[in-house]
């Protein structure tokens, strides 16, 4: 039964007590954890968002029909108690804020009873996650999720000071709107009132917040959220959350040096890390050369060696075949893995495949100087020596290679580096290792479309040094973007925008637009840079990915409230769902039987 709290007063959250208040009369609110009877006494442990405390029920102190009453409380009731601080009577619990103090209770009141929960309501629960999203609303009370949503409020808070105090201004951009840059799929939103219309859900505000800057806003931000339909993975939602920002009257420093004090003070006042100033930064051409990523994660060493010209004469077809192919020959030394179990370098060598490489040469330095290895009955003992040596590689090592076109040899042993260094325990979440990416590609060649895409989005400005090589050879224009890379993590990107419509139309020919195409699409924005535009830039941070890595999380679920699983379904409110036919008659949309089928089909 139900009971009112009318007359009471929450006078404190669980831990705002300590030994500070004893001999204090206090009315405490929250649910219960758990509760032990010892006899003549019962003890309660409460819960609010804030932490435990230790209810004592007294029936000397409470009475008998209270005392009869605590005795029937179970897990997750809601309670209301009024009692007297005390010095805790047993031993203290150090292992908690409240762990010298307890209530004595002279008054309970059940706000609410509750049933069993389906799991238990405790930190690192071992519950599989489906369940857990299922009842999101009981997963939510978990302490550790607790922590992780009110670290998020905090970022976003001092977010907001920080950037209100830099000058910027909070401006709200529409939701319902035209499809936007970012190359993702939109989510499309039908029209009633133009039945065959849609507007579609913005991927970002990178449109929108250009058109503030012609409007003379100067310093916009807006902590937004953007949708793409893309295929979802442990740092991707279909719905996320952007801190995106534009500026006027700069260039990269300017942009990098304000978030450069974003960072720190975001980091330093939410959980107490120091952010050394500056931040590194590394050309996209030296991180993909020494990592294979163009998200390096700085917290290890394992760099990629460019072995080509070392190889070029052996007697091993593999290397020699991908040199003849224009590709190259690149190593890792896996340092002190030389006794590595073959079962072990095999599941490298199917992991490596997983990325695209046809196959993964190994070498490994025995103790005593000589080699086991895939290859070795390939070269003579120079070849091998002088490959060796420019590997650094020393007995008890092992030499991993991959020989292919470029791209694949990267992402090949860029991420084989990444597994080792999981898997030796190199990636310490202690450790935040920031890094500005630069320079990246103005464009990349989509061999789908048959023409180049834009890296960024078509509004990125060309380095001005290679805009001549837009006409002659645009695969090599580099581009004023950057990437701000956190452990391995992008957890934001931006750049200076194109203001000159000479190069915005040049940018448009380059990637295949007719003028009419482009003018359809993004004629408004073309059409303001025709009233006086200032030079502008920007960036934007996925707050989920920021968030996930403060909270030292693996995935961007544990810090949103309400994330989507894998299918980009809802588990607790079964998103998305049918409509009624007379919703589906007012837009003027029929679902075909097969489309029918197959959303059935992919929910299995
Ligand atoms: P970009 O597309 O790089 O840039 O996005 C910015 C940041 O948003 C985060 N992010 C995501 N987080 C979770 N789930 C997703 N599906 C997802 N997609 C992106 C990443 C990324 O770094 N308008 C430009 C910014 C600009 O140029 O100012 C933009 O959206 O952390
Ligand atoms: P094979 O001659 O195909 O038996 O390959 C000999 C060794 O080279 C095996 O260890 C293969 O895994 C390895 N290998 C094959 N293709 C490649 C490649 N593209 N890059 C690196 N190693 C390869």
């Amino acid at each position: 039964m139900a009971e009112s709290m009318s007359g009471l007063h929450r006078s404190h959250r669980c831990t705002e007590l300590s030994k500070a208040n004893i001999g204090e009369i206090v009315t405490v609110m929250g649910w219960v954890q758990k509760r032990r009877n010892l006899g003549s006494l019962i003890f309660v442990d409460l819960r609010d968002r804030s932490g435990l405390l230790q209810i004592v029920f007294d029936e000397n102190d409470i009475g008998t029909t209270g005392f009869e009453k605590a005795g029937k409380l179970r897990s997750e009731f809601v309670i209301a108690v009024v009692g007297k601080v005390e010095a805790r009577s047993g031993a203290v619990n150090e292992n908690m804020a409240t762990g010298e103090i307890e209530i004595r209770a002279t008054e309970l009141r059940i706000l609410s009873e509750a049933e069993t929960p389906p799991f238990p309501i405790e930190e690192e629960s071992n519950t599989k996650e489906d369940l857990r999203l299922k009842y999101r609303y009981l997963d939510l009370r978990r302490p550790d999720l607790q922590r992780n949503l009110i670290m998020r409020s905090k970022v976003a808070t001092l977010t907001r000071q920080f950037l209100a105090d830099e000058g910027f201004l909070e401006i709200e951009t529409p939701m319902l709107t035209k499809s936007t840059p970012e190359g993702a799929r939109d989510y499309l939103v039908p029209s009633r009132v133009h039945p065959g219309n849609f507007y579609a859900l913005p991927q970002s505000p990178q449109l929108f917040k250009q058109l503030l800057m012609c409007s003379g806003y100067d310093r916009y931000f807006q902590i937004v959220k953007c949708f793409r339909d893309e295929d979802l993975r442990a740092d991707r939602q279909p719905e996320f959350t952007q801190i995106d920002m534009e500026l006027s009257f700069v260039d990269v420093d300017d942009v990098i040096a304000v978030n450069e004090r974003l960072l720190q003070k975001l980091f330093k006042e939410t959980i107490g890390v120091d952010v050394q100033l500056p931040i590194r930064r590394m050309t996209y051409a030296e991180a993909m050369d020494r990592f294979g990523s163009d998200k390096p994660d700085l917290r290890f060493g394992m760099e990629l060696k460019n072995v080509s010209d070392v190889v070029k004469g052996c007697g091993f077809g593999v290397f020699t075949g991908a040199l003849e192919n224009g590709g190259s020959v690149r190593g890792i030394n896996a340092e002190g893995q030389g006794a590595m179990p073959r079962k072990k370098i095999d599941a490298l060598v199917e992991f490596a495949k997983g990325f695209g490489a046809k196959g993964l040469a190994y070498l490994s330095i025995n103790e005593d100087g000589t080699y086991k290895s895939s290859f070795a009955k390939f070269m003579t003992e120079e070849q091998l020596k002088d490959l060796v040596d420019a590997m650094q590689g020393k007995p008890g090592d092992l030499l991993l290679f991959a020989a292919d076109e470029d791209d694949i040899v990267f992402d090949v042993l860029g991420n084989l580096r990444l597994e080792i260094g999981k898997n030796l325990g190199l990636l310490d979440k202690n450790e935040y290792n920031f890094l500005w990416v630069t320079e990246f590609p103005l464009l990349e060649y989509s061999k789908e479309q048959g023409r180049y895409v834009a890296k960024h989005h078509p509004f990125t400005m060309p380095m001005e040094e290679d805009l001549d090589m837009l006409d002659t050879d645009p695969g090599k224009v580099r581009a004023k973007a950057y990437d701000i890379v956190l452990n391995g993590t992008e957890i934001g990107g931006g750049s200076v925008r194109i203001f000159q419509n000479h190069i915005q139309e040049k940018m448009f020919e380059v990637l295949g637009f007719t003028k009419e195409d482009a003018y359809d699409r993004f004629g408004f924005l073309l059409n303001a840079f025709k009233y006086g535009v200032p030079p502008h830039a920007g960036l934007a941070y996925g707050l989920d990915r920021l968030v996930m890595l403060m909270a030292k999380e693996d995935s961007i679920r544990d810090v949103i409230a309400f994330p989507k699983v894998k299918d980009a379904s809802c588990l607790m409110t079964d998103a998305p769902n049918i409509v009624e036919e007379k919703q589906l008659v007012e837009l003027g949309i029929e679902v075909s039987e097969t489309e029918e089928t197959e959303t059935a089909d992919s929910q299995e």
